[in-house]
């Protein structure tokens, strides 16, 4: 359920007309709808009210500043997987001992920055919110990723009354199949992810009694999306009997980061609901929630993607053997996940008639009208740019406006400047109003970092 619907032909977010919106704002266009971000939100915590968990929603899926305001204003806290992610979650004001730290290769300055303490002039306190305020948690990734926590913490006197050590959680790979894209499946036991629980155990007896940083906590993210809730009972059964485990041997959990990874409805009732979930994880955290246990869910697509559409105007419209191709102003550049993954985004004209009114997004929705089969393209010079192939649309026509649907997660945070196109401006609609949270990039914007060149 999201708060984009087709009124007499014309598709609104909320109570703004999507063409009248592209017109002022010019195309590509992203649009996020706050009233679904928080809906999303809302029943996500409701779901699973009974953990009382922490919500961290993730950064990267769509990290503009006022999108992560508006979720903390709910309450929710932010994953992070970069010193630009926790900068972002600063400006936002999201309280720092909500934010979580994952991924692979965080770099020295950025574990100095995540326990508030970079201090120097690439990041002026003074200019940054709470950029004294050490993170919540860090997911740890690997062993040396651990010692070097630990000791730089340990340099800055971690565990000294001046300052707390810092708190931990092992990322583990329950090594579940997500039966997703393989480039997004993370939870297997070969994966640059976290370590295999055989080396969990080894990794509790060597630095679990550390005290410049405390090793309290479980990690896991399985992939994304995961559609079966049976995924997470499988990695759950596993990683809980390692806590067990752990906990037997002297090392008690304190902290169960589920990760994120839930589904979204790129094409109507695809996406298990959040009770769905519930129903299936819950049952196997309700009494260790009971008995103290801090549940933290680090969802991102679930909450975003249908949150958010990109509009897109055609440029032109052409044969070519057999194929039809509509080209628009939107691409790989704006949206590469069609060309990265083969995703599905239900494409649409934003204004259409009476035939064409879809009641569902599927591969061909049951409308009354003609289709025909196109390849959507962009204007980017490889032909791997597309936003769909073989897709079957009403007839458009140049100076149409096309809406790529589900695009709120992974969809501008992933957008690049590949043939120096500037990003796109992003527009966050609440009720009748329209804010531009990201403008337009100019083509100033382009070159701004290469105007003068310096010694070094
Ligand atoms: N936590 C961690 C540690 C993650 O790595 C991710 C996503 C999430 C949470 C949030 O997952 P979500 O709830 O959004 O599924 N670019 C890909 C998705 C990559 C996901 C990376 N990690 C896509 O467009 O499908």
């Amino acid at each position: 359920m999201d708060h984009f619907e087709y009124r007499d032909g014309r598709l609104f977010c909320e109570q703004i007309d999507l063409s009248e919106l592209a017109h002022r704002a010019g195309t590509p266009l992203y649009v996020y709808s706050a009233a679904t971000l928080l809906l999303h939100y809302d029943r996500l915590a409701q779901a699973f009210a009974e953990l009382n968990p922490l919500i961290c929603f993730s950064v990267k899926s769509c990290p503009n500043i006022h999108v992560l305001r508006l979720l903390a204003s709910r309450g929710s806290g932010l994953d992070v997987v970069s010193g630009g992610e926790l900068y972002r979650a600063r400006m936002a004001r999201v309280p720092m001992d909500k934010v979580v730290y994952a991924g692979v290769g965080k770099t020295d300055d950025e574990i100095r920055d995540a326990l508030g303490r970079l201090g120097d002039d690439r990041h002026d306190p003074s200019h940054v919110p709470d950029a004294d305020q050490p993170i919540g948690l860090f997911n740890i990734e690997s062993e040396s990723e651990f010692q070097t926590l630990a000791s730089i913490a340990r340099s800055l006197g971690a565990g000294t009354p001046e300052m707390a050590s810092p708190e931990a959680a092992l990322r583990v790979n329950p090594d579940v199949d997500p039966k997703t894209h393989k480039y997004t499946s993370t939870g297997l036991k070969e994966t640059k992810f976290g370590v295999d629980l055989e080396r969990a155990r080894a990794f509790f007896a060597r630095f679990g009694r550390d005290r410049s940083a405390r090793l309290t906590g479980l990690h896991l993210h399985l992939g994304s999306p995961i559609t079966d809730p049976n995924v997470y009972v499988r990695a759950l059964e596993k990683s809980l009997a390692l806590s067990d485990d752990l906990e037997r041997d002297g090392f008690p959990i304190c902290t169960l980061d589920i990760g994120g990874g839930f589904a979204a409805d790129y094409t109507t009732g695809l996406a298990p609901s959040f009770d769905q979930y519930a129903r299936a994880i819950v049952p196997m955290l309700r009494e260790r929630a009971a008995r103290g246990l801090r549940i933290i869910l680090e969802p991102g697509r679930t909450i975003c993607a249908n949150a958010g559409v990109l509009l897109a105007r055609v440029l032109y419209v052409k044969e070519s053997g057999d194929r039809k191709f509509v080209v628009c102003d939107a691409g790989m550049h704006t949206l590469i996940r069609p060309a990265l993954y083969g995703a599905f985004h239900f494409i649409w004209p934003a204004a259409v008639g009476p035939d064409h009114e879809p009641t569902e997004r599927a591969l061909r929705p049951n409308v009354q009208g003609t289709l025909e089969e196109c390849d959507v393209v962009g204007p980017v010079c490889e032909s791997g740019d597309f936003l769909a192939k073989d897709r079957p649309l009403p007839p458009v026509a140049r100076g149409d406006l096309l809406t790529v649907f589900g695009a709120g997660a992974y969809g501008m945070s992933m957008a690049s400047r590949y043939n120096s196109h500037p990003l796109p401006a992003e527009i966050l609609v609440d009720g009748d109003q329209a804010l531009v949270v990201r403008r337009r990039e100019s083509y100033e914007d382009l070159v701004m970092h290469e105007l003068e060149a310096e010694e070094l």
